[in-house]
């Protein structure tokens, strides 16, 4: 229970002058949802400031896979803020960072060894595609400037990343603004095809045909990139069906397209190995990663670039800047210091093979919701699981957001995107805690229907 002390500063909360982002602002202040005021995290939840203790379904915002408050990540970011706060990114360093980017190489596939930081999957996104511009020019191929994005995807906020993006709600306010020359390939989701499919769908990997039918309406030469997530998260976990990556992969090999995965909910882990790359056995040119990378602590983003994208860089007089990018907190040391302790984890507790584990876990949890009143679709990979409900008649969303507020109250935090609900608990979560969790979602699924 709430202490008096907690109750009292929350009753006094001015809750207005917070814009909060990806919110019904005007909803959340009018009910004073106290069971949405965090007062803290640890381990697989959080704690309500009313004491309330709720299960994080989604590790944060996908970000914080190891579950919350692990010392040896937060005593690490303790020692290195008392040993250097700050120490800028340009024309300097620390070991640490350069030492970060030889460990960060080290997992990713092929010739990916060249890493960028940033300090959010949006600016990654961003980062990612101003490489792939500067790397057609600097090889005389300046016509390469189309970018070639998805229907549903999710690369961030940036006007880049909502240029490729797919979701209709992150585009439609700002269409002015968007960067040009973009086009977007299908979306694999085909519930006719391949609803309640379990790990890839069978059905789908001719859609990666479509980039030949772009490629032919817009021809190779105007083509700088393609975009996707391997795993479309934000949408509501969007599997890729077999083959589709792969094919993909060859598409844009044959035409000299630079292929980018924007790993930020699949990279460190989730998707059972280092990277959606892995597995699903496609390597890319351009790999965007955030949230796992520190299992959330402070803020991190970046890019791995594969190495002939860097050596092509790497031209000009040798004391010349050679591109013209960076941010002021690009490899803050408190962020570098809580990715080595992540990885630390990552590497010694077997997390990938962890992920994969906890997926048997939710693949059987998450089907056994099948036949459920109004579901119409499960989907899972590894460590990501999702629902579809159908809609309320006239009120899309709306029946979403009233499961999320019944699961609530059974102490589950889930996320809702649209009628979807997504779930990627913690890898630490345990198989009573998963079990307890659909039994609560099924409990939710009845109470909306
Ligand atoms: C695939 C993908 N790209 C980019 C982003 C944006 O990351 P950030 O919110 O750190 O800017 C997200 C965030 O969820 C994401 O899932």
């Amino acid at each position: 229970m709430m202490d008096a002390n907690a109750a009292s500063a929350v009753a006094d909360l001015n809750l207005d002058p917070y814009w909060m982002p990806f919110t019904h602002n005007r909803y959340f202040k009018q009910h004073r949802p106290l069971d949405r005021l965090m007062a803290s995290a640890k381990g697989a939840y959080y704690t309500t400031v009313e004491g309330q203790q709720l299960f994080d379904g989604l590790s944060g915002l996908w970000c914080c896979g190891l579950g919350h408050g692990d010392l040896r990540i937060t005593e690490a970011v303790k020692r290195q803020l008392d040993t250097a706060d700050y120490v800028p990114a340009f024309q300097v360093g620390s070991p640490a960072t350069f030492k970060l980017t030889e460990r960060i190489a080290s997992l990713a596939p092929g010739d990916l060894n060249r890493v960028f930081f940033t300090n959010s999957g949006s600016e990654g996104v961003d980062t990612a595609l101003k490489m792939a511009l500067a790397y057609h020019r600097l090889r005389g191929e300046a016509s390469r400037t189309r970018f070639i994005g998805r229907e549903k995807a999710y690369h961030g906020v940036g006007f880049g990343g909502i240029s490729v993006g797919g979701m209709v709600a992150n585009r439609k306010m700002f269409a002015p603004s968007m960067i040009p020359g973009v086009d977007h390939l299908p979306h694999t989701h085909n519930p006719a095809e391949m609803a309640f499919s379990r790990g890839q769908p069978e059905w789908g990997a001719h859609l990666a045909d479509e980039l030949e039918r772009l490629v032919a309406l817009h021809d190779a030469s105007t083509i700088a990139a393609v975009i996707v997530e391997p795993l479309q998260g934000s949408v509501g976990v969007v599997v890729p069906p077999m083959g589709y990556l792969e094919r993909l992969r060859e598409i844009c090999s044959k035409h000299g397209i630079l292929l980018i995965f924007d790993e930020v909910i699949c990279g460190f882990g989730r998707m059972g190995d280092w990277f959606g790359a892995q597995a699903f056995n496609a390597t890319p040119d351009l790999i965007v990663f955030a949230k796992g990378v520190n299992n959330g602590t402070v803020p991190m983003g970046g890019v791995i670039a594969d190495q002939k994208i860097y050596d092509t860089f790497m031209q000009g007089p040798e004391h010349a800047v050679e591109l013209f990018h960076g941010y002021t907190y690009s490899g803050h040391p408190l962020a570098v210091a809580a990715a080595h302790a992540t990885l630390d984890i990552l590497v010694e507790d077997s997390i990938p093979e962890r992920f994969g584990a906890l997926g048997k876990l939710l693949e059987e949890g998450v089907h056994s919701l099948r036949g459920e009143p109004n579901v119409i679709d499960i989907r899972n990979y590894a460590g990501a699981c999702a629902f579809d409900l159908t809609p309320l008649p006239g009120a899309p969303g709306l029946r979403a957001v009233r499961l999320f507020e019944d699961a609530l109250k059974r102490g589950f935090l889930v996320r809702f995107t649209a009628d979807t609900i997504a779930l990627g608990p913690p890898v630490i979560s345990t198989e009573s805690e998963i079990h307890a969790l659909f039994e609560a979602l099924r409990a939710s699924i009845r109470a909306v229907a």
